[in-house]
């Protein structure tokens, strides 16, 4: 029988942390968000009621659910809260360092049987796990952008993650509604290995001037069906997080593929992070 999760933490609450926290917040699960200060926390907050407008707009949710869902969300600016939890999830962004030092406060905070789990989408698993006096207990659940939109997961196993932990975590994710899937820890996993090649490529494209970015996301919209292009896409999924991933994937596996075009570089320093910051490769009110 897997264990279920009666309050889970979740700790960084950018794009991807607000998103999961709405979804296990929707799922009935009482959450404790956790961000670095009250302007982050704001932030967080606004991207949970605009996301769940929407969808109530959609008709995916009624207005009562939604405000129910919110009241099980708390958030704080103490990693000390998460003592209550059951299972935590970090979603801080893509750094081993800033994840090291989360993961070794964690250990401090959370009961021994607390199952630490990282939303990392390309760093390894098993070298955030080593910063805890627990790496049986860590796993890697990567959610993808939007989280609460999107079905697919990807579990990851490290070396010494014990299976409990892993069945217990199937079960978590299909309890909110997600398509699991069990891997082993590679840079980028399954999806991101496939998908980052491709918008690096279109990158490319449109810094050598080849393509204009609307051709290059009609092409590939009109073309081949994908539901956003990859500017697009990049601009959703963040300039800055999608530069650390090719990086970090260039490093493991020296695939020029993943060298990241130099013009994301020049953008980040510029700001232009994309959808967050109000301006990518489109701008955005
Ligand atoms: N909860 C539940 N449902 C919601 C919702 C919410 N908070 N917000 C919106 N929805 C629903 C809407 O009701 C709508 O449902 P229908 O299609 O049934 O009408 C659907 O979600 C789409 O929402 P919108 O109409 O608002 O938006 P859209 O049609 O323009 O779609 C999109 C936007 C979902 C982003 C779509 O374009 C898409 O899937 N794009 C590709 C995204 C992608 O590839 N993501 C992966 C990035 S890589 C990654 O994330 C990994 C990493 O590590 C960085």
């Amino acid at each position: 029988m897997a264990r279920e999760f009666g309050c889970v933490g979740v700790v960084g609450l950018g794009t991807m942390g607000a998103g999961i926290a709405e979804v296990v917040a929707r799922t009935g699960i009482r959450v404790i968000g956790v961000e670095l200060d009250a302007d982050s926390v704001a932030r967080a907050r606004d991207h949970v009621e605009h996301s769940t407008e929407r969808a109530v707009a959609g008709g995916k949710l009624d207005a009562e659910a939604r405000t129910a869902l919110l009241d099980r969300i708390t958030f704080t600016t103490s990693l000390a809260d998460l003592a209550e939890a059951d299972l935590v999830i970090e979603a801080i962004p893509e750094s081993l360092e800033l994840k090291a030092r989360v993961f070794t406060e964690l250990e401090q905070v959370c009961r021994p049987d607390v199952i630490l789990a990282s939303n990392t989408s390309s760093l390894s698993v098993t070298e955030i796990g080593v910063h805890t006096g627990r790496p049986g207990k860590v796993v890697g659940l990567h959610f993808f952008n939007p989280a609460p939109v999107l079905r697919f997961v990807e579990i990851v196993r490290t070396v010494v993650t014990e299976p409990d932990v892993i069945t217990d975590v199937v079960a978590f994710a299909r309890r909110l509604g997600k398509e699991p899937v069990v891997i082993g820890d590679r840079a980028g996993f399954i999806a991101n290995a496939l998908l980052f090649g491709y918008l690096n490529h279109a990158v490319s494209m449109y810094e050598s001037r080849y393509a204009s970015r609307e051709d290059l996301d009609a092409a590939m919209r009109l073309g081949c069906g994908y539901p956003m292009g990859p500017l697009a896409l990049l601009d959703l999924i963040g300039l800055d997080t999608a530069y650390e991933i090719l990086e970090t994937m260039y490093r493991q596996s020296r695939n020029r593929l993943h060298a990241p075009a130099p013009i994301l570089r020049q953008m980040i320093t510029a700001g232009l992070l994309g959808r967050k910051s109000g301006r990518g490769f489109y701008t955005y009110d």
